[in-house]
């Protein structure tokens, strides 16, 4: 493969469009950034009774921060205070948030159960200040809070110690996580008492005054694990239909117990196979190339939700397309697409330059990554343009991410665009770049993806490299201490 190009080194946007060109990729990209009403970043948008002022979306993105109970900490409090001053009219469930202490993805992740509700609209009241500080008092944010259960991936009580509630025997994936065939799979009885956690979940989400609640199919955590239970039998796996009830028990349930309260989905739109570093570009010190975990014995693939089963590492959208049918019959207009998962394939999930430390060297441009994205979510939009899709990836654009920002939106590939890592080095970077201040490219992500690595070492996440509260603290040293590295 030739080496990867730092975009940071690129020295403006002709020479961004060159690479895109030689690269063979279609992602639009605007040379002039518009500012105020002109730009599409600050286009208004009433659409299926919902209102909002601009284009601009906070992804959810969880801090491994909050106390051992569940409770919010100071860390997660002003995470959520930087979220509201982005000035984004939508916030995308704040951050996954366990519905059950089992259901949790490491010991410090977010819970919302009676003993955390008073916590937990401390979130909502810091954001929603934070906001009104930066706006000047424009009309709040819509907000919503993601719910999760972290299935095959829960770690409740230690950091470094899987408890997988799982739904179905995964011949690559079992064996990352040492499962052997006779693990139990949850019973359809366990399944209802995790259905009854959300249903709580969301009554009290909407007591506490969220506008909304991510029902999160995402990632390789439960609820997408549902849409790849080809081989479960029983009333939850199998035909499309009962890899969806999980989905259709639970809005049932929402609706009747907290009525008012809109309903989101975060779906992993495709997937592809398990990736592992290739031991054969491996040195002391040095992960390998991503490669595709062997799969040639599987075909057909039938692990996988959005994959061709016949060559697995290629995208399916026929039954991602069922399933935005299925969420528009259901009501459910709020969509944000996004794919795989951050433990077995990153770089399809979150593009990046720099490898997480559990992960491989990139086996593409992270821009082909980028452009899969974009494109899947184009041609989803296409197809639903009754549904509000906000779409995923972007962090990797890094300076150039406002110029195609408002390409994308312009040209209707997509109604929202939404930051994940860049919230964290940057937040203000889309108000800045379309209300005409100057962009402040020392705080643009490099996709350094220490926020991935630090939580995989058990220390809380953030933007270690760029943002004074963790570079400054002693977060920094342990994490450097836990990466091998002199402090
Ligand atoms: C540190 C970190 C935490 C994340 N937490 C969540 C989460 O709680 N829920 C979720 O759906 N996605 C989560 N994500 C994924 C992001 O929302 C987003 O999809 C991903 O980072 C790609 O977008 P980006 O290129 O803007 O970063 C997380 C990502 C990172 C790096
Ligand atoms: S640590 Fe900071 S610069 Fe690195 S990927 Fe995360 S947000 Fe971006």
């Amino acid at each position: 493969m030739i080496p990867i190009q730092r975009l940071g080194a690129l020295k403006n946007v002709q020479a961004f469009k060159g690479h895109l060109q030689s690269l063979g990729l279609n992602i639009p990209c605007d040379f002039e950034l518009l500012v105020g009403p002109e730009s599409p970043l600050q286009w208004p948008l009433e659409h299926a009774g919902f209102k909002f002022t601009n284009r601009i979306v906070v992804q959810p993105m969880e801090g491994w921060d909050s106390l051992p109970d569940g409770n919010p900490s100071e860390h997660t409090l002003r995470r959520w205070s930087r979220f509201g001053s982005t000035g984004a009219s939508l916030i995308w469930g704040g951050e996954a948030v366990a519905v059950a202490h089992e259901g949790r993805a490491n010991p410090n992740q977010l819970v919302i159960a009676p003993h955390t509700h008073a916590g937990v609209a401390k979130l909502h009241e810091a954001l929603l200040k934070a906001h009104r500080e930066a706006t000047g008092g424009a009309q709040p944010p819509l907000i919503g809070l993601q719910l999760t259960h972290s299935g095959r991936y829960c770690r409740p009580n230690a950091h470094d110690r899987p408890e997988p509630k799982i739904l179905y025997h995964h011949p690559i994936l079992d064996s990352k996580l040492g499962l052997s065939p006779d693990f139990p799979v949850l019973t359809d009885g366990e399944i209802a008492h995790v259905i009854d956690d959300l249903h709580r979940a969301a009554r009290a989400a909407r007591d506490l005054g969220f506008d909304f609640v991510d029902i999160k199919h995402c990632h390789g955590y439960l609820g997408h694990e549902f849409l790849s239970a080809h081989t479960r039998p029983g009333k939850y796996g199998g035909s499309f239909e009962n890899r969806t009830r999980f989905l259709r028990e639970i809005v049932e349930g929402i609706r009747s117990v907290a009525p008012g309260l809109h309903i989101a989905v975060r779906v992993s739109a495709f997937d592809t196979v398990p990736f592992r570093p290739d031991p054969n570009t491996s040195a002391p010190g040095k992960m390998g190339v991503g490669i595709p975990e062997p799969h040639s014995h599987l075909i057909p693939y039938r692990w996988g939700f959005g994959v061709n089963p016949s060559c697995p590492t290629l995208m399916d959208l026929t039954e991602p397309k069922q399933f935005l049918a299925l969420l528009d019959q259901l009501q459910i207009r709020l969509v944000n697409l996004t794919a795989g998962s951050p433990y077995y394939n990153p770089h399809i999930q979150r593009p990046a330059f720099y490898p997480p430390s559990d992960g491989y060297q990139p086996p593409e441009d992270p821009l082909v990554g980028v452009a899969r994205q974009l494109q899947m979510t184009r041609e989803l939009k296409s197809q639903f343009p009754q549904l509000i899709i906000v779409g995923t990836a972007y962090s990797y654009l890094q300076d150039f991410l406002p110029h195609v920002a408002q390409a994308v939106l312009r040209e209707g590939w997509v109604d929202f665009v939404a930051m994940g890592r860049m919230i964290l080095s940057y937040p203000e970077f889309l108000r800045d770049a379309s209300e005409g201040r100057p962009i402040q490219h020392r705080l643009v992500c490099r996709t350094f993806s220490d926020c991935t690595t630090a939580p995989r070492k058990g220390l809380p996440s953030g933007c270690y490299p760029l943002d004074h509260h963790y570079k400054s603290s002693d977060l920094a040293t342990k994490l450097k201490l836990a990466k091998g590295q002199r402090p």
